[in-house]
């Protein structure tokens, strides 16, 4: 049922374009959404869940903190490596987070919010994870230099799970705060749909941000 008014959906829009665009091409919007947030599925990293659409892909990166004594269990592998780089990965979320915001209407139209939210919350819950004290942001696991050595699959990893971290003594403003903004952002886009994890995001990203001011007046001062 779902299928077929995602069907008519997607030929009306077809046809939208068609009418109004002078060259007439018929582009499948709809199919493109639902595609680009499966890529969000692929790329994965931690334990998956059982409503998890790509099967190809299996719980990976499961002791990821473990050396550290932190949980850094989940987020997303960055391109085609291994790494979980901090921030392409904020940027991936604050940028979903405000296409959610942007055109809520039409994704909630086109049965495609549920991903989307899925697909912002599977990298907020890891920045939450990341955040282990106000004044401590993780930024990576995985090294790059010996993950670009090697090519198997993110399920069978053999390379180093290194995992670097902000804080006090070691500034990344340029990190934290991008993933402050991937916070805010995913706060407001969850507002309508779940208050209590929106407020949650709404308070780490405050954190950080409050982090970030202190160390820019640290910096300046030193
Ligand atoms: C809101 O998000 C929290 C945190 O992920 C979750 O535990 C809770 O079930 C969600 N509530 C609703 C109504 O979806």
């Amino acid at each position: 049922m779902v299928f077929v008014r995602l069907a008519s959906w997607c030929a009306l829009l077809a046809l939208f374009v068609g009418l109004k665009g002078t060259i007439v091409v018929s582009f499948d919007y709809c199919d493109a959404l639902e595609k680009s947030l499966m890529f969000f599925e692929a790329q994965r990293s931690g334990r998956l869940p059982a409503d998890q659409r790509v099967k190809w892909r299996g719980d990976s990166g499961l002791r990821d903190g473990y050396l550290q004594g932190v949980d850094l269990v989940g987020g997303y592998y960055d391109a085609g490596d291994h790494v979980k780089f901090g921030l392409p990965m904020a940027f991936s979320v604050t940028m979903l987070s405000w296409g959610a915001i942007e055109f809520r209407k039409e994704i909630v139209g086109l049965n495609q919010m549920g991903h989307t939210l899925a697909a912002i919350k599977w990298g907020t819950d890891y920045f939450i994870k990341a955040h282990t004290q106000p004044n401590v942001l993780w930024g990576q696991v995985g090294d790059g230099e010996s993950d670009h050595y090697c090519w198997e699959r993110a399920e069978d990893m053999t390379t180093s799970r290194t995992a670097y971290k902000l804080d006090s003594n070691n500034p990344g403003s340029d990190l934290a705060g991008e993933t402050a903004a991937a916070m805010a952002a995913a706060s407001i886009s969850f507002r309508p749909f779940n208050s209590s994890y929106s407020n949650l995001l709404l308070l780490h990203a405050k954190q950080v941000n409050i982090f970030i001011a202190h160390k820019a007046t640290k910096i300046s001062y030193d």
